[in-house]
């Protein structure tokens, strides 16, 4: 027997997030969202032990890119599918280009 997590799932019930497809920062100011609804690193006893390094990471890494480069999406309307995590089926080409210092460093 398998069992599989649909982790979207969730995400998309009206009754845990009225606006799922809204980018809507402020659904994880205050209390956040309800427990067990927002799942990416699991939940209970066995959650990620790395979640919080795992998220300090990930907002110094999207600083940096967000900071020092323009970028743009290769196929703007690529197609998402769910596999069951949602993946864009051609991996989400980007084209990066070095902005404010870094382009001055480069010149
Ligand atoms: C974006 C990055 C990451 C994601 C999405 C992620 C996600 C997950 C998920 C879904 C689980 C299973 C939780 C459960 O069964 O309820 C897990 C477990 C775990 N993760 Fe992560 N993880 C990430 C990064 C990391 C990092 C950086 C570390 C260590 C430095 C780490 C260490 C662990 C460990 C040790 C467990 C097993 C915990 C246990 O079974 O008691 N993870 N992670």
């Amino acid at each position: 027997m398998e069992d599989i997590l649909e982790y979207q799932c969730p995400y998309m019930d009206p009754k845990l997030f009225q606006t799922p497809k809204t980018l809507d920062t402020s659904r994880f100011e205050g209390e956040g969202p309800t427990p067990f609804s927002y799942i990416p690193f699991g939940g209970g006893p066995r959650m990620c032990l790395g979640k919080e390094f795992a998220r300090l990471e990930i907002l110094v890494f999207i600083h940096n890119v967000v900071k020092d480069f323009r970028w743009k999406l290769l196929i703007p309307n690529e197609k998402i599918e769910y596999n069951p995590m949602p993946t864009p089926i051609k991996g989400l080409p980007i084209l990066l280009q070095p902005s404010g210092d870094i382009a001055s460093d480069c010149q």
